[in-house]
């Protein structure tokens, strides 16, 4: 890196946030926790789930902030005579799931559908939406994801039928989400509604009316640098629907599921923390390499993230291959991501003036956990193919 050349090689114990103790992550702040899907699918048990919990605690992602523990689809087994959903044979007890979860300072999640039938085919919440919600309150969940399926069925044969009404699958699917809104907030526990409708009618403007925290900007990620990064860049211009407890989420992390290159997972994590995504990790915790606990716990990515200002960042350039972004951060601060898409060494550039720094300013590399120290006009860094830089930038 060309501008560390006369800098010292001190280590320096970031300021952006005290870590050792516990974040008290403001409950505007976007969720952290995990979730079952990336690595689990649909073999999750409650043995994994009781297992990543217990590694929430012992990586000390907990302390970090990660405290849901989200049992995504295929928990779910069958109805009896009163409408009562029971989980199935992977799920003996979930009450006592959730005491367990609880019982380690960390929070519960779970995962419907307001289609008869969830993704992978298990029982969804249709007909059954205040019955669901008790029954979630019941066992002490914290954190609802309510994914659209096969609602989606019953849109189109609406559709067809009302050929009249082009907005008749839309204000159906409003309909349902307010449905499950509702019933949540009547069931009187707090839980974390999470929308995911994979983006498809802007969920970031109806999104909070209907009682939602956050919302699914994109169809699904997966473990690859493409898939990641064409969901990651194509969050520019959604910063406006995003503040204190109403979040764009543009799926969950696939840090550590193996398939891509650490600089890539920091890419990953560089650009989720600037979009003030939701960071719910989804890899197998038990087998955790120590690069992907660096990138995962990084203090700084995760205060980036948490910022109390609650803006989410935005591009600031694009030339080719090489993406800047920048997040506003509280106390003046500025976080700054620089990104090489391509398959060769780069550098990219940001121009401290541009980003309100015309006198010049201290610079923090948020991955080197090192103080660049002060700065004026334009600060390069050599990036490696498809890596990223992350940056604070502070008077
Ligand atoms: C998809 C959803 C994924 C996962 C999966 C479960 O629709 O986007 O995140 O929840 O369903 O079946």
């Amino acid at each position: 890196m060309r501008f560390l050349a006369l800098l010292s090689l001190t280590l320096c114990i970031s300021s952006a946030t005290a870590f050792g103790q516990r974040q008290a992550a403001s409950p505007m702040a976007p969720p952290m926790g995990w979730n079952s899907w990336n690595h689990f699918a649909g073999h999750v048990t409650d043995g994994d789930v009781r297992a990543a919990a217990d590694m929430l605690v012992s990586t000390g992602m907990r302390d970090a902030g990660y405290v849901y523990v989200n049992i995504d689809d295929t928990w779910q087994g069958k109805r009896d005579a009163k409408g009562i959903l029971h989980p199935n044979a992977r799920f003996p007890d979930m009450k006592a799931l959730g005491d367990y979860i609880h019982s380690k300072g960390l929070k519960f999640g779970i995962y419907s559908s307001p289609g008869p039938r969830t993704c992978a085919g298990y029982e969804g919440s249709l007909g059954h939406e205040g019955e669901d919600a008790k029954l979630y309150a019941s066992w002490g969940v914290d954190f609802l994801k309510y994914d659209l399926c096969s609602f989606q069925d019953a849109m189109l044969k609406a559709a067809k039928e009302h050929p009249e009404n082009p907005g008749i699958k839309k204000e159906m699917m409003i309909a349902a989400y307010r449905k499950m809104g509702d019933a949540l907030k009547a069931a009187g526990r707090p839980i974390v509604y999470s929308l995911c409708e994979y983006g498809l009618d802007q969920p970031w403007i109806w999104g909070p009316e209907v009682g939602a925290q956050m919302w699914r900007t994109t169809d699904d990620i997966d473990d690859s640098y493409g898939r990641m990064i064409a969901i990651g860049f194509s969050q520019a211009g959604l910063s406006k629907y995003a503040g204190h407890g109403h979040w764009n989420d543009p799926d969950m992390l696939e840090v550590g599921n193996g398939k891509m290159t650490e600089d890539e997972y920091k890419t990953h994590m560089s650009l989720w923390v600037l979009l003030a995504a939701p960071l719910l990790a989804g890899n197998d915790l038990s087998k955790m390499r120590e690069a992907d606990k660096d990138i995962l716990t990084n203090r700084d990515a995760i205060a980036i993230d948490q910022d109390a200002l609650g803006k989410q960042g935005e591009r600031l350039h694009q030339s080719g291959d090489l993406d800047v972004w920048t997040k506003p951060l509280s106390n003046g601060r500025v976080a700054v991501g620089l990104f090489n898409r391509s398959w060769s060494t780069r550098d990219v550039s940001v121009d401290l003036a541009e980003i309100g720094f015309r006198d010049g300013a201290k610079v923090h590399d948020v991955w080197k956990h090192k103080d660049l120290g002060r700065r004026t006009g334009i600060v390069t860094d050599t990036l490696p193919k498809h890596g990223a830089t992350l940056l604070i930038v502070s008077r």
